[in-house]
């Protein structure tokens, strides 16, 4: 083992930055503001907010608690949590590390798309429109050839380690990622229409709340904060002992809602920006379009009915979520990359190469299988194997781990929790309503 060869982040506001930048990502740029377009809005967003609070934030709180622990890849953090059973404890450890891997798999297709889409319009604009037309039409080269882009940049970032490469990029790139945010929603907001966007967004309709709202909620919530599949038990592994775990999970969970709800405030406004314009935003059902339609359909129709202002926004547009994705698909390949430097001592270039290798090669072959591949990948990993993972940690820390060796965990970098209302509540409430809550998300589709 390499244990006192492992990178440490070396400042608290760089773990911020990292475990935020991990945080934020398609499912709060994308994922988030579209799910609440087509679910009435405001009734989404009131829903989110208190599963993120009731359910992800004292699930982010244990698997950072794992990895700090363990001080080591999730394999190891499990093991050393679970000594009577190592084998079943590695066992776990290893299905979260095929989980992240199979995540950044279709992650990075999409990624991909993302990129095409951020250089269309200036292709366009210099008068290259076959060019433009092949980057912004779905096809397998296309696909492909930003699949590996992407790829390259995450095995890029990874490969520098975790102060000099994910801590530098991600502290580099947040900030950036909130300043694109805060002119795009000023400008939009400007613009005729927005009104509506915004009045659907913040204005709740109890007409619209039912049962399916608090299941889409919960599960948006989990992957919006990485749950399940070790990414946060890996960051957790490489923060120092002196840190307030609780504190800095309220921290992290803050900024990703926070992000979440300022894409909201993007995109709902930017989508009756363009019904104004006169592009199409619902069915001829009347239903909104789907996520992927609004995302790369309707924002780019509208880009294009601003004229070159709009070119500017597009490009800042998709910039941004390709940033959110970066930041978030190093923390994925970050699992699998730590678990063969100390598991099987290679070193960080090798591990890097070739695992970042074979996930890409994994992509491709999605790529090539589409069809049958994509929404299988996707599904199996984010609506079955997080919220199942998830079970299986709450069940650990909850159950399994001594009360007394998890209570001096978090007081290393908490002295005073005893006397605080966060340990009256959160140890019973990882032990009973996490797995219970999140059974009920991982059933509801099956029902
Ligand atoms: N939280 C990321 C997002 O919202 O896009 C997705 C994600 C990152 C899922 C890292 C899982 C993970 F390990």
């Amino acid at each position: 083992m390499a244990s006192n060869a492992r990178g440490h982040f070396s400042s608290k506001i760089g773990f911020i930055m990292a475990a935020a930048g991990s945080a934020v990502g398609l499912g709060n740029v994308w994922g988030f503001p579209t799910k609440a377009a087509s679910n009435g809005g405001a009734a989404f967003l009131v829903i989110y907010l208190v599963m993120v609070f009731l359910l992800a934030f004292p699930m982010l709180v244990a698997e950072l608690t794992i990895g700090r622990h363990g001080q080591a890849n999730p394999i190891s953090s499990l093991k050393s949590i679970w000594t009577k059973n190592r084998t079943l404890a590695g066992g776990f450890g290893l299905i979260a590390i095929v989980t992240a891997s199979f995540i950044l798999s279709f992650y990075s297709i999409l990624a991909g798309w993302l990129v095409s889409y951020a250089i269309a319009p200036t292709i366009d604009l210099a008068g290259f429109h076959q060019a433009s037309n092949w980057l912004v039409d779905f096809g397998v080269s296309r696909n492909l050839i930003f699949t590996v882009i992407f790829s390259l940049l995450t095995i890029l970032v990874v490969l520098r380690g975790v102060a000099d490469g994910i801590e530098r990029w991600s502290t580099r790139l947040m900030p950036l990622l909130f300043v694109l945010f805060v002119v795009m929603i000023l400008y939009i907001c400007t613009q005729d229409g927005a009104m509506e966007g915004l009045k659907m967004y913040l204005v709740p309709d109890l007409s619209q709340l039912h049962g399916g709202l608090f299941v889409d909620a919960m599960g948006q919530a989990f992957f919006s904060l990485s749950l399940g599949c070790g990414s946060m038990m890996v960051y957790g592994s490489y923060l120092k002992k002196d840190v307030n775990l609780p504190k800095i999970a309220a921290q992290v969970a803050s900024i990703d809602t926070g992000v979440a709800f300022s894409a909201g405030l993007l995109i709902l406004p930017a989508m009756y920006v363009a019904k104004n314009n006169g592009v199409d935003i619902f069915t001829e059902s009347g239903a909104l379009k789907s996520s992927g339609d609004l995302v790369f359909k309707v924002l780019p129709a509208m880009f294009e009915t601003m004229g070159n202002i709009g070119v500017l926004l597009g490009f800042g547009f998709f910039v941004l979520m390709v940033i959110a994705a970066l930041t978030s698909s190093i923390s994925m390949l970050e699992v699998p990359v730590s678990c063969a430097q100390d598991e099987l001592g290679w070193n960080r270039a090798k591990a890097t190469w070739l695992i970042g290798g074979l996930i890409l090669l994994i992509s491709i072959v999605i790529c090539l299988n589409f069809g049958r591949l994509f929404g299988l990948v996707a599904d199996v990993t984010t609506v079955y194997m997080q919220p199942l993972l998830g079970v299986a940690w709450a069940i650990l820390v909850g159950w399994i781990w001594n009360r007394n060796k998890l209570l001096n965990e978090i007081k290393q970098g908490y002295p005073e929790i005893e006397q605080g209302f966060f340990w009256k509540i959160w140890p019973w409430y990882v032990r009973f309503i996490c797995p219970v809550a999140i059974i009920m998300v991982f059933a509801y589709p099956l029902i």
